[in-house]
């Protein structure tokens, strides 16, 4: 990989979900807050290192002079830009900054077009670790010589700091692949350039939202599985837990993004966290299975209906070490008690004897080796997840299980 050294999917948070262009919210003194907050909180070290701007930060609503650097809004940010990035960098976070490949931002405000190589040579005087490139006011045929441009600028980074470069958060596939037929598009060669893409539309803090987003991941799931690597992130969007989800909704968006290998980065707002968001997203099991060495990202192994009405979803990652990541995601609106969870129905051995963790609860539930039933498996709330870690407890009898499928 050109840009980065990323061997797992990034952790962090950033501006848009919570403050958006909001003149109070998206400053200076606020982002030094979430900072303070992210470290006092302990979530820095459970690994949310990036600090992201989205868009909004700039000082040009419009168009620019090209050949002038970009600076950052003189009154949300008056210490200017490389100061914010000292400011984290002394508080051991990382510092992640937008841009956009086209002419102006989505927001109207100055983009990069025709200033490719004056940014990159600004965004690196300021420190910045992590571009989010996004795809407003540029044209989808023009997306591949562009965004091809950048990763290139973005390697001489690396070449000069002499190894950690600035992480490439591509939107290119957000803006040019076909929904309905993903699979016409070149995510090979977007994995050789960048290092997470954005795929599907923007993500918002209702349970629809995530839903929509994860039934088109399992719906081309044989699309996107191949492409995801140690070095390669599919990106389903940021977070949402604590931003309009509710506690059982953000379980199960963190269980199903940690099972698609996904980013982790937080779109709430810090300076308002509630303790069951911040006991959601800091649940270090579940961080564990997001953040698995193998970045084998998961898939949706089953959806089952009742009445022609959806009830269940079961979602499966294999894990480093034999270990296997189950999610049973109540897609309903009754509490669901579920009869049992098959070894046959999640691709494993029958006879293949594993412990069962419950990750949300934090306690195992057994030892089992052909299903776990039903008294071990609690009901499930309304939009919530039974997330398990499976641990084998002796060698498989065959020893290569197939994958799910
Ligand atoms: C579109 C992106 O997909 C969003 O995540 C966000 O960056 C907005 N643009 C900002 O304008």
């Amino acid at each position: 990989k050109d840009a980065s050294m990323l061997s797992k999917p990034p952790m962090g948070w950033n501006s848009w979900n919570s403050y958006g262009c909001h003149t109070s919210k998206l400053t200076e003194t606020t982002i030094h807050q979430v900072a303070e907050v992210l470290v006092s909180t302990g979530l820095r070290d459970i690994g949310y290192r990036y600090v992201n701007l989205d868009d909004c930060w700039g000082a040009v609503h419009g168009a620019r002079n090209k050949s002038a650097p970009l600076q950052g809004d003189p009154v949300r940010f008056p210490s200017g830009m490389k100061a914010l990035g000292d400011y984290l960098h002394e508080r051991g976070m990382l510092y992640g900054i937008y841009s956009d490949c086209g002419t102006r931002t989505c927001q109207g405000y100055a983009g990069s077009m025709g200033s490719e190589a004056l940014d990159v040579k600004t965004f690196a005087d300021w420190g910045v670790d992590y571009l989010k490139l996004d795809g407003c006011w540029a044209s989808t045929k023009d997306m591949k010589a562009l965004y091809t441009h950048w990763s290139e600028l973005l390697r001489g980074v690396r070449e000069e700091r002499g190894g950690r470069g600035i992480v490439f958060s591509c939107s290119w596939p957000a803006y040019a692949i076909d929904p309905q037929k993903p699979e016409h598009f070149n995510f090979t060669y977007v994995s050789q350039i960048c290092d997470l893409w954005r795929i599907y539309g923007d993500i918002s803090g209702h349970w629809s939202s995530v839903m929509a987003i994860a039934d088109w991941w399992a719906e081309h799931q044989d699309v996107l599985v191949p492409i995801a690597g140690p070095d390669s992130f599919n990106d389903p969007d940021m977070l949402e837990v604590g931003n309009g989800l509710t506690k059982e909704e953000g379980q199960t968006q963190m269980a199903i993004w940690s099972i698609l290998a996904a980013p982790l980065i937080l779109g709430h707002d810090p300076l308002t966290m509630t303790s069951d968001t911040l006991e959601v997203v800091s649940n270090p099991e579940v961080v564990a299975v997001d953040q698995d060495p193998a970045v084998d990202q998961g898939r949706r192994v089953q959806s089952y209906s009742h009445n022609g009405t959806r009830t269940y979803d079961v979602w499966v990652r294999r894990l480093a070490g034999g270990d296997v990541a189950v999610a049973l995601v109540n897609v309903g609106s009754e509490t669901l008690a579920v009869s049992q969870l098959r070894w046959s129905e999640i691709g494993l051995t029958p006879g293949d004897s594993y412990r069962a963790r419950d990750l949300w609860r934090r306690i195992d539930i057994g030892h089992f080796n052909e299903t776990i039933p039903s008294d071990s498996i609690p009901g499930i709330p309304p939009h919530g997840a039974f997330f398990i870690r499976l641990i084998p407890t002796e060698p498989p009898t065959s020893p290569q299980p197939p994958r799910p499928s």
